[in-house]
């Protein structure tokens, strides 16, 4: 039996299928032009609408319109006059016609399995071949063909969500080619990014040993009982800090990273500075070294090896240079050593450094962050993963919350970077996919032109992973409510664009460019769809098409305040609230209650 209705139909020959809307009239490159057959025919047609072009023996060719037209006659003018007309589209030499531009999307062929659909398509549809719009049960059955046909490929599909065509057929992605080749999360405000990032995580919680790190910029998924929680060390925390508190000691930074954070690149004696903090890190990280008896590693360790040094004897050396006299010329005389006076401002800069405590998680670490062995623990938490007790601990959420705005940046592009370190140096055996998922990417990951020192570090590490990270099993997901604030290299290397509602024309055109010529069309979508409502485009998806994103069972804490509700509650204040909000902003701690 034939998967669609309209292909039963007897025929006589040279008889039009009393169901066609159309006829094919011209075909160009994936690009097919209809000849819709009458003007009620026409009315049947959306943007986005998909029909069928049948090919015999169950084959069809599938596409979606992408432009209708109704073209009046031109019956005033004169024959010359239609003949002088730019015949640039061919369509305006036609005196009357009622047409669609339709965009090819992939091809339905019949298997021993039933009906599947894919994208290739090993011939092009003939002149004069009739066109069938895919409605109601055809539609129905196409969506469940669709779904059918992604589904088959992984025993645990990623189920993403319903088609927004036919909300009886679910939407699969590839799980495969989501994070092989990076992923775009966008949306404006409130249009269901974080709750879509659950239902990804939810999803990818069934398999046995996922492995995600995912950047939580507002403790919104605090509360997600499979994921394994962690938070940067924020000041509460440098005095006693729990075991799911982490710590990124400075020792850790690349020498880029170390000049991005200790030099002040405007300075005239910044070169010098560089130099010297360069040949005495490298010094102090070798005498670690000598020390712990590591002498495979002295042999080939660089100024960017992980290797513990002191920054207190940091700083005390680059004190005694800015101090140093050395013999002169003469005997008994002596003159300014080579950086008198160079280190000036950058020693007392960086004293304060030491006790700020912003910048606690990185100089005010606990001792046993601060040994050879430290960097072993931090391996695991990043890299590790298992399941126990229903909580995997390859789900990793980390919680930048109370990161204060100006390091975020460091603290992401550090952790990227060592990810992707020890990710890069795991033997390929042994190497196991990783996903970071980077949400708020606009805060930290902007673009170069307004990026400052410390954010183009971070923006060089995860760049770096946009464009090699697939080699190495390090896959990128980049979420943002301005995609036009984020590094135009990372979202370009992004194969698959998840969009919810997106309202704003710049961040919309940033999406226009991340989508092939031919789908430019699913861009009048954006700002018309429902809240939880994603375009999916790419290599994840058989068919770009809307999905109504499933509902995480375990929401993120991102529910959306009620003004006009809560202000029509009473809910009297008791005068102590507002001492605490203000102990709290002072002491950088948010209380969840009182
Ligand atoms: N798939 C969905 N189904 C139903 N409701 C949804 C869905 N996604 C989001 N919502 C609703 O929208 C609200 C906002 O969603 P969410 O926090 O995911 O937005 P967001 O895009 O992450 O916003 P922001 O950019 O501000 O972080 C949710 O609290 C929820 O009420
Ligand atoms: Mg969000």
């Amino acid at each position: 039996m034939s998967l669609f209705d309209f292909s039963e139909a007897e025929l006589n020959p040279g008889e039009k299928h009393p169901k066609s809307i159309g006829i094919v009239q011209s075909v160009d490159n994936g690009r097919v032009f209809v000849q819709i057959s009458s003007g009620e025919k026409l009315q049947l047609l959306r943007i986005g609408s998909l029909v069928a072009i049948p090919g015999g023996l169950g084959r069809y060719i599938i596409g979606h319109a992408s432009r209708i037209w109704r073209h009046q006659p031109k019956v005033e003018k004169a024959q010359a006059e239609v003949e002088a007309d730019d015949v640039k589209d061919i369509f305006t030499s036609i005196p009357e016609n009622n047409g669609a531009l339709l965009n090819l999307l992939g091809c339905i062929r019949d298997r021993a399995d039933g009906p599947r659909f894919s994208r290739s398509m090993d011939d092009l549809p003939g002149i004069d071949e009739e066109v069938f719009l895919l409605a109601d049960k055809n539609l129905h059955d196409f969506m469940n063909v669709v779904s059918a046909s992604s589904k088959t490929a992984q025993t645990t599909p990623l189920h993403f969500g319903q088609f927004s065509l036919d909300t009886t057929a679910s939407a699969y992605l590839d799980g495969n080619k989501l994070f092989q080749r990076h992923a775009a999360l966008l949306g404006s405000t409130g249009s269901g990014k974080s709750w879509a990032v659950a239902r990804i995580l939810e999803q990818a919680n069934q398999l046995s040993d996922t492995n995600i790190v995912l950047f939580d910029l507002h403790g919104e998924y605090k509360n997600l009982p499979y994921a394994r929680q962690f938070k940067i060390a924020g000041p509460p925390d440098l005095a006693a800090p729990s075991e799911d508190v982490l710590f990124l000691p400075y020792w850790l930074l690349s020498y880029d990273e170390i000049q991005a954070i200790f030099i002040e690149k405007s300075e005239f004696t910044a070169q010098n500075q560089s130099l010297v903090i360069h040949n005495a890190v490298k010094e102090l990280k070798k005498a670690h070294l000598e020390k712990e008896k590591k002498t495979q590693v002295l042999e080939q360790f660089t100024i960017n090896s992980p290797v513990p040094f002191d920054i207190k004897v940091l700083l005390a050396q680059l004190n005694e240079l800015n101090d140093q006299m050395v013999p002169g010329a003469s005997v008994g005389k002596e003159k300014q050593g080579p950086y008198f006076g160079q280190n000036k401002r950058l020693i007392p800069r960086n004293e304060g450094k030491k006790t700020d405590r912003r910048y606690g998680y990185m100089i005010q670490a606990p001792p046993e962050w601060h040994v050879y062995e430290a960097l072993h623990s931090l391996a695991k938490i990043l890299l590790g993963f298992g399941k126990s007790d229903g909580v995997s601990s390859g789900i990793k959420i980390i919680d930048l919350s109370e990161v204060p705005i100006d390091v975020l940046p460091v603290v992401i592009g550090t952790l990227a970077r060592l990810i992707y370190s020890l990710q890069f140096w795991t033997p390929t055996e042994n190497r196991h996919p990783i996903l970071i998922a980077c949400d708020e990417a606009h805060l930290y990951l902007p673009k170069a032109q307004n990026a400052n020192p410390l954010e183009r570090a971070a923006v060089e590490s995860v760049e770096r992973i946009a464009k090699e990270g697939r080699k190495y099993g390090v896959g990128l997901m980049v979420i943002s409510q301005r995609p036009s604030d984020v590094s135009e290299t990372i979202l370009s290397q992004c194969n698959n664009v998840i969009s919810l509602r997106l309202t704003n024309p710049s961040d919309q055109n940033t999406v226009r460019k991340l989508l092939p010529d031919s789908l430019g069309d699913i861009m009048q979508m954006l700002p018309l769809m429902d809240v939880g409502e994603a375009v999916v485009v790419g290599d994840a998806v058989l068919l770009p098409a809307r999905i109504r994103v499933e509902a995480p069972q375990a929401k993120p804490l991102s529910a959306t305040i009620d003004f006009w509700d809560e202000w029509g509650k009473s809910d009297p204040r008791e005068d102590a609230l507002f001492a605490v909000i203000s102990e709290n902003l002072r002491r950088q701690e948010r209380l969840d209650k009182l």
